[in-house]
Formats: C-alpha cells, sequence, structure tokens
C-alpha cells in the first residue's frame, strides 16, 4: 500500500501512510492519542496558517483596501490567536472574555472589532477603555450607553463605530445560525439603522465609519451576500463595509463550499459594483479559517449491536455540541483502519440519547480500543466545550512537521470543583 492524501475534510497535508494509519501535521494520529490521551483536539499549524494566508492574499489581489478579521468565537483559544496575529488579522471579539482573550495573544486594541447583541455598561466601558479599533453598534441601548460614557471625548479621542444592519436577507442555513432574516435578535433593520445612523452621526465621541451585517453561518451559496449587500447600499454611502463572516466549509466529503477567492470576489464586487469604490472592506470569517485545521480524536470503549451497532466513545456533546444542536453531520474513521464496512452510529459518553456524534457512520469493524478520528472539528468544537456529566474538557494539540504540543492541557476532574465556595 502507498501513502494516500485525504480528502479536503482533513486537514492540509493529511495523509494514510503505507500502513494505513493517519498522519496529521506529519504526525501519527495513534501516536498522538497515546502520548496524549484522548479525546483530544488536533490541530495542524500549517493548516491554520495557509487559511489566513489565502484569505489575506485574496483580499489584497482583489481589493487592496481591506482587513481579514478572525472571528474568534470559532476557535477561541491563545495559541490559536497568537498564530494568526502573527500572520497580520485582526480580531472580531463578542464578550468581555472574548476581548481578554484576544489582548492577552497580542492583538493591538486597534486591530479589534468589538461585537454583541446584549452588553451592558461595564462591557461597553471595558472595550471603550481599552481603545479597539471599532465597537459594532447592535441596538439604541447600545447607543445610549456609548453617547453617556463617551460624552467627554472629542476629535481624535472618539470612538470609531460602525452599525449593525439586518437586511432582511437570510442566509440558507440552520435557524439557529441564520442572522440576517428581519425577526433576529442582531441588528437593526433598514428604518431603526436609519435612525441610528442619525444619533451616531450628532454623537460628538463617537465616529461612526460605515456598516456591519452578518447574515448567517455555513453558508455554501455566495448569493445571499451579494442581495445584502444591496440592501447596505440604500442606507448611504460610507468609508468602512465590515461584511462579517458566514463561508461555510465540508464537513462530509461530498460538501464543496464555494473557495476562498470566489467568496471575496463576491464580497469585493458586491461591495464594489453595489456601494462604489474606494471602500474599506473587513471581512470576518470564523469557521472557514479554523474548521478543517483540527479534528478530534477519541478512543473506542464499547460496541454494542441492537437494532443498531452503536460505537461508544470517550467523548461526546461535552466536546462537540454542533450534531446535538444543529444537526450537524461529521466523517469518522478508525485511525489505522479506514474503510466502510460496517454501519454504524458513533455515540458520546454521555446520560442522554441525542448524545450521537455522528449518526450512519460507515467504519472498518470498529472495536474497543481503537482510535476514531472525526474531522472538521476546528470550529466552534473547543469553543463550545462543555463539562456535561463532570466530563474534563480535552486538551488541544497543535501538530507541524511532524511535532506535536499541547497548547491548552486537558482540565482536571479536581479543576470541576475548583469554583466551589464552602
Ligand atoms: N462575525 C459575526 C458578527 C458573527 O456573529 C459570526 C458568527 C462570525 C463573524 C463568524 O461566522 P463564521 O465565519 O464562523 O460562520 N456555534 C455555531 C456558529 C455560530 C456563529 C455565530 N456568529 C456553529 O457551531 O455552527
Amino acid at each position: 500500500m502507498v501513502s494516500t492524501a485525504l480528502s479536503h475534510v482533513y486537514p492540509l497535508g493529511s495523509r494514510l501512510d503505507e500502513r494505513g494509519r493517519l498522519q496529521l501535521g506529519g504526525c501519527d494520529a495513534i501516536e498522538l492519542a497515546r502520548e496524549f490521551g484522548t479525546p483530544a483536539y488536533v490541530v495542524v499549524e500549517d493548516d491554520l496558517r495557509a487559511r489566513a494566508r489565502a484569505f489575506v492574499a485574496a483580499l489584497a489581489a482583489q481589493h487592496g483596501d481591506g482587513e481579514v478579521v478572525f472571528a474568534s468565537k470559532a476557535f477561541p483559544c491563545t495559541a490559536v490567536l497568537e498564530l494568526f496575529a502573527a500572520e497580520g488579522l485582526m480580531c472580531d471579539v463578542a464578550s468581555a472574555g472574548e476581548l481578554h482573550l484576544a489582548l492577552n495573544a497580542g492583538f493591538a486594541p486597534e486591530r479589534i472589532v468589538v461585537h454583541g447583541n446584549a452588553r451592558d455598561d461595564a462591557e461597553l466601558a471595558g472595550a471603550l477603555a481599552r481603545r479597539v479599533g471599532l465597537i459594532v453598534v447592535d441596538n439604541f441601548d447600545d447607543i445610549d450607553r456609548l453617547e453617556r460614557l463617551t460624552s467627554g471625548r472629542r476629535d481624535r479621542d472618539r470612538q470609531d463605530v460602525l452599525v449593525r444592519v439586518t437586511p432582511g436577507v437570510a442566509g440558507e442555513t440552520h435557524a439557529s445560525i441564520s442572522t440576517g432574516q428581519p425577526d433576529s435578535k442582531f441588528g437593526l433593520g433598514v428604518a431603526d439603522a436609519r435612525g441610528a445612523i442619525e444619533r451616531l452621526e450628532a454623537a460628538p465621541g463617537l465616529r461612526l465609519l460605515g456598516l456591519h451585517m452578518h447574515i448567517g453561518s455555513q453558508l455554501l451559496d455566495l448569493a445571499p451576500f451579494r442581495a445584502a449587500t444591496e440592501v447596505l447600499a440604500t442606507l448611504g454611502d460610507f468609508p468602512v463595509y465590515d461584511l462579517g463572516g458566514g463561508l461555510g466549509v465540508a464537513y462530509s466529503d461530498s460538501d464543496e463550499p464555494p473557495s476562498v477567492d470566489d467568496y471575496v470576489a463576491a464580497q469585493v464586487d458586491a461591495v464594489r459594483e453595489l456601494i462604489g469604490p474606494g471602500k474599506r472592506i473587513l471581512l470576518e470569517p470564523g469557521r472557514a479559517l479554523v474548521a478543517n485545521a483540527g479534528v478530534t480524536l477519541y478512543s473506542v470503549v464499547s460496541v454494542k449491536r441492537n437494532v443498531s451497532t452503536w460505537v461508544g466513545v470517550d467523548g461526546g456533546m461535552s466536546d462537540n455540541l454542533r450534531p446535538m444542536l444543529y444537526g450537524s453531520h461529521y466523517e469518522a474513521q478508525i485511525a489505522d483502519r479506514f474503510g466502510d464496512a460496517t454501519s454504524c452510529h458513533v455515540t458520546g459518553k454521555h446520560c442522554e440519547s441525542g448524545d450521537v456524534i455522528v449518526r450512519d457512520a460507515r467504519l472498518q469493524e470498529p472495536r474497543s480500543g481503537d482510535v476514531l478520528v472525526t474531522p472538521a472539528t476546528g470550529a466552534y468544537g473547543h469553543a463550545m466545550a462543555n463539562n456535561y456529566n463532570g466530563v474534563p474538557r480535552p486538551p488541544v494539540v497543535f501538530v507541524s512537521e511532524g511535532e506535536a504540543r499541547v497548547v491548552v492541557r486537558r482540565e482536571t476532574v479536581e479543576e470541576l470543583t475548583a469554583r466551589d465556595v464552602r
């Protein structure tokens, strides 16, 4: 058997070696499982870099005046943030905690964009005090607070802001991650946005630079982006347009998401053609920068046959909530025995029947002790990990050129009681 390259669902450079064993970033997956334990998130550093560079290069080539802003919610991990800061990206944060992570990882405050639909005085005051680059205004309470908190600021001391517009265009995706529809908790519809623009233009401590939109996540069709920009165009002419994230990724071998080049072209062409030339364009990819860079390694701990075959692994909805929240489908394979002989469900260890990581997986004769891999878990996996059933959260292991290093260690059971007050 010769070494085989794997599909685009796996991190760049992943392959099966001549023994049929999964290699990630030059490291053997079974060895990684042995050394770092399971479950573990394994992230291929070169993949993160390559995707960041692809976005930066596409935007530079197609527009010139723009920035790629990592939506840190997709993988809020210091090592990932440091890597993207070093690649010259900006960072989007959606809470005081994410702001802390971004600053701690070395993003300059002026390279941070702050979001949120329910921010109290303290959260906005914290962002203002740190002199972040942009605060995105979501609602009129934000404006009340920002006016009050910046009332003493003038001229160069003013805070730059954008208005988040809900364009009434929904991308086709799961309802929980669709945000552009008129009945959304995010942003302001066109009529309200006009009112917000008027107020912000009159606020002495604030400088309105432009508009923001984010119509949804895991979008595989580019048409809604243009339709949404058409709505932004009705609101006037501003120097800055932040078009949000949303570019979908491949979770299954058969998914064919648009390329980064096509996505960037669709966004910048829409702004140029529908709004005008010379605009500064910000794009906020989250998932598309990190999803396929990461996989999760599990150990198979039980195999049961009744109506179906149930392959039980040592993680589940505590390390990947996406199948349960959004019905997302993942691929799974045994790390040293890729194949499809057995039709089965890969389940987690949690105390509910919904804890199914992959329904209708096809594995090659799974048995206890196998290492099982689910690819494309880099986005919103670590981000949404939790301690349901007292399960400690997995480590994050970076791999590159045959070397592996832990960048977030495994949580311990002792940490589960660390916040107790007796
Ligand atoms: N910008 C804003 C303002 C956002 O709200 C989001 C995602 C992004 C950028 C990045 O979107 P992306 O490029 O990753 O699609 N937990 C869900 C995803 C929620 C996304 C929320 N906002 C999931 O696991 O699918």
